[in-house]
């Protein structure tokens, strides 16, 4: 296989900035070919392994969520090693066996739908939504993930995650328009289950939960839903995105039943 020899010169600096240019060359190479064979669990795989500041990763030192290079803990002088180029198949090879170590235990078939949740269109029924939306607090997904997108995309993608201002009043139209939509679809006794995160921002708590129930207390199209159950799950620090332990403290997992028949039995006056 001939392997096209990379330009990177049309990669913006920032990107460069945080790979050996060989490493680089070869991420972006493997990045094309998986692309050109629509291999979505490898190329899931090399982003994966994309940035932090372990030897199994491709960057110089950098943290692992929001990428940023970590040159002044690991002095370039003091740990000339890791600024060395790294061998990307080998890392592919140990990356996909770590993910192998932990199969999952039931196998279904799955189609992957790469669009806005806006525009979903379910064919048939099904049981089960699972979903984690947006978190109404300062996460800008696209900032956050700005490496693995460029790489995923060779561009960051111009579509941003809720505007800023006006931020409940987006989330609730989000929501009403994704939920509505897929409703319809959603089998008797078949669930909605969303997690969503409580956020503060100065002294006001977002709460996102409570938005997510008056909504679908308060629309027709959703009626037919009732919450089940409610589960609060604290968010340990160490596993929280943000250095200063700011944002999402708490996340809240809220399932409705699709319990359509007994609104046959207690009708909703309209
Ligand atoms: C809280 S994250 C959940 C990510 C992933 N489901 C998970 O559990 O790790 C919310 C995701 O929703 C995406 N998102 C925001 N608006 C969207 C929309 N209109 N349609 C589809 N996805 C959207 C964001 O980019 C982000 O990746």
């Amino acid at each position: 296989m001939r392997i096209p020899s990379q330009d990177l010169r049309s990669v913006p600096q920032w990107v460069r900035a945080f790979f050996h240019k060989e490493t680089l060359r070869n991420a972006l190479a493997l990045r094309d070919e998986l692309v050109a064979r629509s291999d979505w669990f490898l190329l899931a795989c090399l982003l994966g392994i994309l940035h932090h500041q372990r030897p199994g990763f491709l960057s110089f030192p950098s943290s692992h969520l929001v990428p940023y290079l970590r040159d002044k803990l690991f002095e370039p002088l003091e740990f000339p090693e890791l600024y060395k180029e790294r061998d990307v198949l080998s890392r592919m090879e140990a990356k996909v066996r770590r993910t192998y170590r932990r199969p999952p235990k039931c196998r279904m078939p799955s189609v992957v739908v790469h669009g806005d949740s806006r525009d979903l269109r379910l064919s048939g029924t099904v049981d089960a939504v699972i979903t984690s939306p947006p978190y109404m607090n300062e996460l800008d997904y696209v900032r956050d993930n700005r490496l693995r997108l460029w790489v995923l995309e060779r561009a960051l993608p111009l579509q941003r995650d809720i505007p800023k201002r006006a931020r409940e009043v987006q989330f609730r139209a989000l929501m009403r328009e994704t939920f509505t939509r897929i409703a319809p679809a959603i089998s008797e006794r078949g669930v909605i289950i969303l997690v969503v995160g409580e956020a503060s921002r100065g002294s006001k708590v977002l709460d996102s939960s409570s938005i997510i129930t008056s909504l679908f207390s308060s629309t027709h199209e959703l009626a037919g839903f009732r919450l089940e159950r409610v589960i609060h799950d604290v968010i340990p620090d160490i596993r929280r995105s943000r250095r200063d332990l700011r944002g999402t403290k708490r996340e809240t997992v809220l399932v409705f039943r699709n319990s359509a028949s007994d609104r046959t039995m207690q009708p909703v006056l309209l």
